[in-house]
C-alpha cells in the first residue's frame, strides 16, 4: 500500500523530537507498487528525502519537499554454504531487529552494531559504525529503484564506494535511487571483533559468544548514551577528525604541557589518526553544558541533546559554537555526522 499524507508533521519521526513539517509524507511497503507509483510520475522532480528512524537528521527547518519513508518489511535467507549466509532485509526494518535475528540465530557479523539506531536502508546510506564494525564489513549487495524510470538495480559492495558514514547514495547517487533491501553475508564461525575500545575489557571473565558480545555492547551503549524515547538526540553529533600523524603529535605536545594527558586516538594507515572528537569537546569544557533547549550530554560530548523544548535553531547554534571552540583550541574542524535538512 502507499500512503500519501501532506502538511505532516515529522515530530515522531526524527529522535530529536523537533516539530517540523514536511509538505509530503508517502509510506509505501511494497515494491512493485512502488516501481509503479515511480513510473506513474508521481514523484519525479519532487525535493525528496528518504527517511530512515530520523535518528541520523537534524530538522532545520519545516521542510518543503517529500519525504519517502520505507516500510518494505522482511528477513529471508536467500543464499548459503558451509562458510556463510546471505540475508535479504527489507530496508524498512529496524536495524537491531535484523542484528537481534541474528544474534538469535547464531550468524556472526553485525553483533557490534547492536542497538544502534535506524533502518537497516540507512545502515547502507550511512555505512553505520560502531566498536571496529561498518555496515559495510557486511553488506554483499544493496537493491535499489532507479528514481529516473522506476527500474530495479542491485548493486554489489564495491559499486557502493563505503567510507567513513559515507556512500555513493551521498554522493553522485544521492537523490537518484530509493533503496529497497539490503543483503548482508553472515558467517556462520565465530569470528569475533573485541580490540576495540574496551570491550575486551568489558568481556574479561565472560563466556565469549554472540549473546554475551551483543549484551555487552547494549551494557555500554546504554551507560554512555542518552536513553532513545526519552532524551531527544541523533548519537554522536560529528564525525571523528582523521589528522596527519605530525598533527597528533603537536596536539599532545600541547595538551600535556603541564599534566599528563593521553589524547585518544585510532589508527587508521601509517600517517593518519582518527582523534575522538568527543575528547575535544570535552576538552573544550562544554561536556554537560547547554545552549537555551540545547544540550551537550554528560556522559558524551560527541551527542547533542534537546533538553527538552529546544528548537532547531538552538542545537545550530550549539553545533556551530562548539565547531568554533574545537577549531580555536586545536586547529581542527569537525564536521557533523548528522544530516542537515534544510531548504537550500
Ligand atoms: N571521549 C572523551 N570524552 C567524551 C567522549 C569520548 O574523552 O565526552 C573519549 C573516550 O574516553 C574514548 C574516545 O573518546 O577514549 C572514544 O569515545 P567512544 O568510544 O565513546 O566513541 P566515539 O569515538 O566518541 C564512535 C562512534 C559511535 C560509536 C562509538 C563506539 C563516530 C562519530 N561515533 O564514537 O557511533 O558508537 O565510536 O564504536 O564515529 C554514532 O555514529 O551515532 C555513534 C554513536
Amino acid at each position: 500500500m502507499i500512503s500519501i499524507k501532506k502538511n505532516f508533521s515529522l515530530k515522531n519521526y526524527n529522535t530529536f523530537g523537533l516539530d517540523q513539517r514536511c509538505s509530503e509524507f508517502i509510506e509505501y511497503d511494497d515494491v512493485a507498487e512502488l516501481q509503479s507509483f515511480i513510473k506513474d510520475g508521481n514523484i519525479s522532480g519532487k525535493r525528496l528525502f528518504q527517511l530512515g528512524s530520523g535518528s541520523n537528521i537534524l530538522l532545520c527547518d519545516d521542510f518543503d519537499g517529500t519525504m519517502m519513508h520505507s516500510q518494505i518489511k522482511g528477513i529471508e535467507i536467500v543464499y548459503e554454504d558451509a562458510e556463510f549466509v546471505d540475508v535479504k532485509v527489507g530496508a524498512g526494518e529496524i536495524m537491531d531487529d535484523f542484528i537481534a535475528w541474528s544474534v538469535e540465530n547464531g550468524y556472526c557479523g553485525a553483533e557490534n552494531l547492536s542497538i544502534i539506531p535506524g533502518t537497516v536502508g540507512a545502515s547502507a546510506v550511512q555505512n553505520v559504525g560502531a566498536y571496529g564494525v561498518e555496515a559495510k564489513d557486511i553488506i554483499k549487495e544493496v537493491e535499489m529503484i532507479k528514481i529516473e524510470d522506476g527500474s530495479i538495480h542491485v548493486a554489489p559492495n564495491e559499486e557502493l564506494h563505503f567510507g567513513y558514514r559515507l556512500s555513493r547514495f551521498k554522493e553522485d547517487w544521492k537523490d537518484k535511487f530509493i533503496v529497497t533491501h539490503v543483503t548482508y553475508r553472515l558467517k556462520k564461525e565465530p569470528d569475533f571483533k573485541l580490540s576495540y575500545g574496551g570491550l575486551a575489557k568489558e568481556l574479561e571473565g565472560k563466556e565469549i559468544n554472540l549473546k554475551s558480545i551483543r549484551e555487552t555492547i547494549i551494557s555500554i551503549r546504554n551507560n554512555k548514551l542518552p536513553e532513545v524515547g526519552k532524551v531527544g538526540s541523533a548519537g554522536s553529533f560529528f564525525k571523528n577528525p582523521i589528522v596527519s600523524r605530525s598533527i597528533y603529535d603537536e596536539i599532545c605536545r600541547r595538551e600535556s604541557a603541564d599534566e599528563s594527558v593521553i589524547v585518544p586516538k585510532y589508527d587508521i594507515s601509517e600517517n593518519e589518526v582518527k582523534i575522538p572528537a568527543g575528547w575535544m569537546i570535552e576538552r573544550c569544557g562544554w561536556k554537560g553544558q547547554s545552549h537555551n533547549g540545547a544540550g551537550v550530554w554528560h556522559k558524551q560530548a560527541l551527542i547533542l541533546v534537546n533538553n527538552g523544548n529546544a528548537k532547531s535553531s538552538d542545537i545550530i547554534e550549539l553545533a556551530n559554537t562548539i565547531q568554533v571552540d574545537v577549531w580555536s583550541r586545536f586547529g581542527i574542524k569537525i564536521e557533523p555526522e548528522v544530516i542537515y535538512i534544510n531548504n537550500l
